[in-house]
């Protein structure tokens, strides 16, 4: 493919604390089609949680970076993911977005595959199909080039080449580790999804998902709300740091006000629910030890797994991926997840975190929806007006989570890949750009 943009996207200038993105990176259509080619086929992808797996025969469909995909427990246990395309015509074989199944029927021309993907039975079979007509494959289901866990997270990559998942996440594996610590018997996801669409460029919602700066300004109803119902919420006392995790991934850690159902206990949930909370945290404290007990319970995150894997772990733990169908246009997907052992009142309170701050009829998510599409809209004036801001904390040596180190760590990882082989340009004044 030609250099979608032999100009450079970045203009970062570290002696003058200035890093800046052109905005034709979130609307050039050739920018668009290389990220396909050069980010979504090559970098592993978030499919799903091994939770949501439990039976054996268990399956879910779902979309990941463009394809339609199968992912499935098989009757010795054994995790596939499978393109959900018959190998027959084409058609999609399997159309429920989630149940058990011990086969899975194409509805065309009947063509039935075991949940291992083999071929197990096709109309005509004995009288029009010579003998060892299936001998190499070629009809069984196909699977994804490539599929690993890491912990109960499982990931896909089409690019067959690739190195292995671990060494792909970097450091994330230490903020998996985190997540994974929550629970004694094991985290799930809980069941339903949210699904919504935003009509604005990818890569503003990697920015959104761990951009401290805006929540002051964006989310001022939430926090006005917040403290008329519980007096003591405010944004002023958060406190914490951005990290780069390597391959792009990147992280903001800090200590927030709000409730964790994890076992970081609030007023507002009342002082009989207090003793509960606290051995939730001796357990952790037993397990873990004192000093990540505390990171664990009581420190938020927000995490991006590069290219499109958030994990936002609040007052509730949100999974979310999203993906490009055209420059200007996402399709989100997120899912609540909790300790499969978490008591009754404390899920009831995860989940109405989920659905009142993070989700797409709440109290932030909407306004974070709102903004990005002013951003898109904003971005038709590009030609003119070519650059976003994202200098803030650039000359510190310890960025806080209102700085915007973090996404600088995700453009920079994005550009290397989108511009293989150029440096970041160090730059020229902006003004004579
Ligand atoms: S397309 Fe599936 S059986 Fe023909
Ligand atoms: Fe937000």
């Amino acid at each position: 493919m030609n250099d979608p943009d032999p100009s450079g996207f970045l203009q970062v200038d570290p002696e003058a604390g200035t890093f800046r993105v052109a905005r034709r990176a979130f609307i050039d259509e050739g920018v668009f089609r290389a990220e396909r080619e050069r980010i979504f086929d090559r970098c592993w992808l978030y499919l799903g949680h091994a939770s949501e797996l439990k039976k054996k025969g268990a399956f879910v469909t779902r979309s990941v970076g463009g394809r339609s995909l199968i992912f499935n427990r098989d009757a010795a246990g054994v995790v596939h993911a499978f393109l959900n395309a018959c190998p027959h015509r084409g058609a999609t074989v399997c159309r429920e977005k989630t149940g058990v199944a011990k086969n899975f029927a194409c509805a065309y021309h009947g063509w039935v595959f075991g949940a291992d993907g083999k071929l197990r039975d096709l109309p005509g079979k004995d009288e029009a199909y010579a003998e060892g007509f299936n001998d190499d494959g070629c009809a069984d289901l196909v699977p994804v080039p490539r599929l690993e866990a890491y912990g109960d997270f499982w990931f896909v990559c089409f690019d067959a080449a690739a190195v292995p998942l671990v060494e792909y996440l970097a450091g994330a594996t230490e903020y998996l580790d985190l997540v994974g610590d929550h629970s004694e018997a094991g985290m799930e996801i809980v069941s339903g999804t949210q699904e919504y669409a935003i009509r604005a460029n990818w890569k503003l919602l990697v920015e959104n998902s761990f951009d401290g700066y805006h929540a002051v300004s964006t989310h001022a109803t939430y926090f006005d709300y917040l403290k008329n119902m519980n007096g003591v919420l405010s944004q002023d006392n958060v406190v914490g740091f951005a990290r780069d995790l390597g391959n792009g991934h990147a992280v903001v850690e800090y200590s927030a006000p709000w409730g964790r159902p994890v076992a970081n206990w609030v007023p507002a949930w009342g002082e009989e629910r207090r003793a509960e909370i606290d051995a939730v945290y001796a357990r952790l404290v037993a397990r873990h030890g004192e000093a990540r007990a505390t990171r664990i319970a009581k420190n938020s995150r927000n995490l991006l797994i590069f290219p499109n894997l958030v994990i936002v772990d609040v007052m509730s733990l949100t999974l979310r991926t999203f993906y490009p169908r055209q420059p200007d246009y996402m399709e989100v997907t997120a899912w609540a997840c909790g300790p499969s052992e978490e008591k009754d009142w404390l899920r009831k309170n995860r989940l109405h975190s989920f659905l009142e701050f993070l989700g797409p009829g709440g109290f932030a998510t909407p306004d974070d929806v709102e903004m990005l599409e002013q951003c898109q809209r904003g971005y038709a004036n590009a030609r003119e007006a070519k650059w976003n801001d994202i200098s803030r904390g650039m000359k510190k040596t310890e960025p806080a989570t209102v700085d915007e180190h973090q996404i600088r760590v995700f453009w920079r990882h994005w550009n290397e890949l989108l511009s293989p082989g150029r440096p970041t340009p160090r730059v020229v004044p902006l003004k004579a750009a």
